[in-house]
Order: C-alpha cells, then structure tokens, then sequence
C-alpha cells in the first residue's frame, strides 16, 4: 500500500531514535536514543506530524521494519513520533554504512588516514560506493513518497550525503537543508577521494537549498571544496576584499545557501537528569573508587580514533612520570564506550586504550592506588556522574565536529570543572577562552596542560565553568533545529 503524502517536515538520518532487539521467542524490546536530534526534534512535538526517516541497523531493527512493511512504526515506542524505518538488505547497508560512510567519509573528514598506504581505492571499495548510491537513492524515495507539497526535509549527516540532489529529482517542490555533524576536510586531503565521489559528495548536498555545519570552519572547507573540486563560485559576505564569511556556494545555474548553528548542550535535561538517584548512586560508586582527597581527570568518548584516546593516556602517562607530586593524587577516569566494533580498525584501537591503561596501572599503580580507571561499557548515568565530580575534563580530539562532551560538562559539573581542549574541536570556537587548549598530537604540551588544570585555584575553575556554561548552552537542541527550519 503507498504511503500518502502527509509529512510537512520531515528528517532524515542513518541512526534513527529508536532500536530494537529481537527476542528469542521473536518478541522486539524498543529502546529510545539520546543526542542533539532526538531533543531537537521535540521542538516541534508529534503533532506537528513531522516523518524521521532511518535505516534499520541491525536484526531487531530489521524485523521491526519488515513488520511495519511502508507504514510507520509503533507510536509507543518512539515517544509518539512518527517513524518510517528503512529495510535495505544487509550487504547494501554494510557496504554504505561501514565501507563507504564510516570508513572513507568519516576517515578523509577526520584526517584519519596513514596516507603511506591508506586510503586504496580499488574495485571492492566501486562495488561500495555504487551501495552506497542504492543506499540513498532508497531514502530519497522513502522521503519523497511521506512528503506533503512543499514540505521541509533536513537531511543528516555524511551517510546521506547524496540524497539532497536525489530528491530534487524526485520531488523540486521540497526545501531541502543538509546538515553535517563532522568536521570537513581541507581540500588537499579530500582530494584523496577518486574524482567521480569527490564530485558526487559535493554534487549531492549542492543538490539541496541549503547546507548546514557546525561551525564557520566546516562550511568554509566545505566551500574550498566546492571550488576546488568542481569549479563552483563561492559567494561572501560584505565588501569584494575576499575575506568574508561563506553565506553560499553557486554551482550550474542554482545556489545553495550555507549555515552555521552550532549545536549546544541541553541544560534543563543535563540538569534534571544528573540529579536522578541511579546518577547519585554511580557518584558515590566512582568517590569511592576514586578514593578521599584525590582528583580526578574525567573523559567521556565512544571509542573512537579522531577523539585521541591513546595520546590522552600518554599524556596522563607523562604528567605522573614529570610532576610526581600526582602520583597517588589523581585518579585518570576514562569511559571509552564501544563504537562501530564491525570494523577491524575500530577494535584493534580499542584493544591498544586498554593495553596503555594496563601498562600505566602496572607502572605506577600502588596498593591503595589505582591510577587509570578505564569503563568500556556504555552508561550515561555514569557518565553524568563522572561529570559531576571531575575536577578536570580532558577532550582532545585530533578533529571533531563539536564534540558535545565539553559542553555538557560544564553545564553538570558541581565545583567547577577545568576543562583541556583541543583546539581542532567545533567546540573550541565557542569555549576556547576559558579552556586550557592543546594541539591534539602534543603530548608533551597536553601533560603541561593537565598539570595546569590541576593546579588551578577553586575560584578561577568556578569562575570559568560558569563562563563555559553560558557558552555552551547558547544554543540548545530546539532552538538548533528550529533555526534550521526557519532558514528554509
Ligand atoms: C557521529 C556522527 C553521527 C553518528 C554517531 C555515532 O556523531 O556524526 O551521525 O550517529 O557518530 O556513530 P554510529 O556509527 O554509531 O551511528
């Protein structure tokens, strides 16, 4: 049965905001997501009858969308939103999902590459980008079937980087926005990708009204790009110098505006959440581990290589062995919660985190002391718990889009919280005063900065965190995605 076109505003993204498990005896448990989407979405309530389209991830997912067939899934298990969860076959979705967008997009975005010998891109990796075109092409007809004449589609993310100019194909009533939660690539590094996906990245979010990024940075890359790679015109703001902030990109007759909304932290959910007792109970679980009169360094990442866990550890590793002062003063907790573990990369990364913290622990751990704490399963109660009390928050990412972790910390945080940052995160344009930033690969410059963070006076962390706070929450999930409607 064709679904009608009844949707006026519609999402689309890869991971939806719900999964499912299926059962042994074949019954589905849902459970709802968090992030920015999910919360954003919520501005506009159910009754607005807006359409989040997604991909079924694994076999629970599967099921629950093979049942659902074209309609949508249950209401009750996705908070009352309207779902339409996509079932393209496994070998599709893993050669889109993990071959093309999470190892080629996500890696040139990130500067991943060990480019002596990576990226190849060989007959495997045409086979995954013509999945990867099937991929979208099955979005851009799930959202070009749900939408109401002129409705507003936001589309998510490198996974759907093609679906702007797809659907304009199918539908040129819409007002298409894109929008990219990773950084983007200089154009010397994303000229690594063969010409025709290059072209086909860009073409595709050209494709739409308007592309969207979290900060001036990635928009500005984006724009290079575009120049770059097909010869577009970039339009500026202001006089003829040059200088200008990017405002669009013109490309075969059609202009595509760019924007920038820079994501901020949820303070009224952080609050009220952190203060749950499931969060008071894992607080006094990590005092106690921590131990009486110590401080802590606190991280908080899915295991993931762009956020710089290792040269997190040896900078830890560092700090102990140049200020033995800490030893036995500091505890180094670390939540590294698992991340795209299909992918081989991914697991052996996640086997070095653990093998450094082993290696700190036998070298300088002692009796009552114990001075890595590494958590590799997901707990967000944990993590808000961690936020609580950290005296320092170390996010040192080699690049990000935002990274969401330094501003909820300082939203959560109870005394202050001294928070080192990376100067290559998206939220580094916003906190970067009040941080104590780092160059990502400097370990050394990394150790001084923690060592700093530590010393820091309880008025100047205070005075900071507040600062860091109001920063970090200029722009909550709501009015983030509003501001992305009103502009189209
Ligand atoms: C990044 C991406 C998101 C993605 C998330 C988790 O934040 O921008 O689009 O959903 O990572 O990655 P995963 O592969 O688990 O969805």
């Amino acid at each position: 049965m064709a679904v009608p076109r009844t949707a006026p505003i519609l999402v689309a993204s890869n991971r939806g905001p719900v999964s499912y498990t299926l059962g042994e005896d074949g019954s589905l448990t849902a459970r709802r997501g968090g992030g920015g989407l999910v919360s954003g979405l919520s501005a506009i309530g159910p009754e607005s009858g807006g359409v989040w389209v997604c991909a079924a991830l694994g076999e629970g997912d599967r099921e629950a969308a093979r049942r659902a067939g074209d309609s949508h899934l249950n209401p009750g298990d996705t908070g009352g939103q309207q779902v339409r969860m996509l079932d393209i076959a496994p070998d599709v979705f893993a050669a889109a999902y993990n071959g093309v967008a999470n190892s080629v997009l996500w890696f040139v975005h990130h500067l991943l590459y060990q480019t002596p010998v990576e990226p190849v891109f060989d007959a495997e990796f045409a086979e995954q980008w013509a999945a990867y075109e099937s991929y979208n092409a099955a979005f851009a007809d799930a959202l070009a079937q749900e939408a109401v004449d002129e409705a507003v589609v936001l589309v998510q993310d490198y996974h759907l980087a093609l679906v702007p100019a797809m659907l304009r194909e199918r539908r040129p009533d819409l007002r298409i926005g894109h929008f990219s939660h990773t950084p983007w690539a200089p154009p010397d590094y994303y000229r690594l990708l063969p010409d025709d996906v290059a072209a086909g990245v860009l073409r595709g979010i050209l494709g739409g009204d308007r592309a969207a990024f979290l900060t001036e940075r990635w928009a500005t890359a984006f724009a290079d790009c575009c120049a770059a790679v097909l010869g577009a015109e970039i339009v500026r703001d202001g006089d003829d110098s040059g200088s200008g902030v990017v405002t669009a990109v013109r490309f075969e007759g059609r202009e595509t505006r760019l924007g920038v909304h820079g994501l901020g932290a949820d303070a009224d959910f952080l609050r009220e959440r952190s203060r749950q007792p499931d969060v008071d109970e894992r607080l006094s679980t990590l005092r106690a581990q921590i131990g009486p009169g110590r401080k802590s360094i606190v991280r908080v990442d899915r295991t993931e290589l762009s956020k710089n866990i290792v040269r997190g550890l040896l900078a830890y590793r560092r700090l102990l062995e140049t200020r033995p002062e800490w030893r036995e003063r500091v505890v180094h907790v670390a939540f590294a919660y698992p991340s795209r573990q299909d992918l081989a990369v991914y697991r052996d990364y996640t086997e070095r985190v653990r093998r450094i913290a082993d290696e700190i622990n036998e070298e300088y751990g002692t009796e009552g002391w114990t001075p890595v704490a590494l958590h590799v399963k997901d707990d967000f109660a944990r993590s808000l718990a961690a936020y609580r009390l950290a005296d320092v928050a170390l996010v040192n990412p080699i690049r990000d889009g935002m990274n969401l972790v330094a501003k909820e910390v300082p939203v959560v945080s109870e005394r202050g919280c001294a928070l080192v940052l990376s100067r290559e995160a998206g939220a580094y344009a916003e906190l970067g005063e009040d941080a104590l930033v780092v160059n990502p690969y400097d370990v050394e410059g990394t150790a001084r900065a923690l060592h700093e963070a530590l010393r820091m006076s309880d008025d100047e962390r205070a005075d900071r965190t507040k600062r860091l706070a109001a920063a970090a929450t200029a722009l909550p999930p709501q009015a983030w995605f509003l501001a992305q409607l009103r502009a189209l």
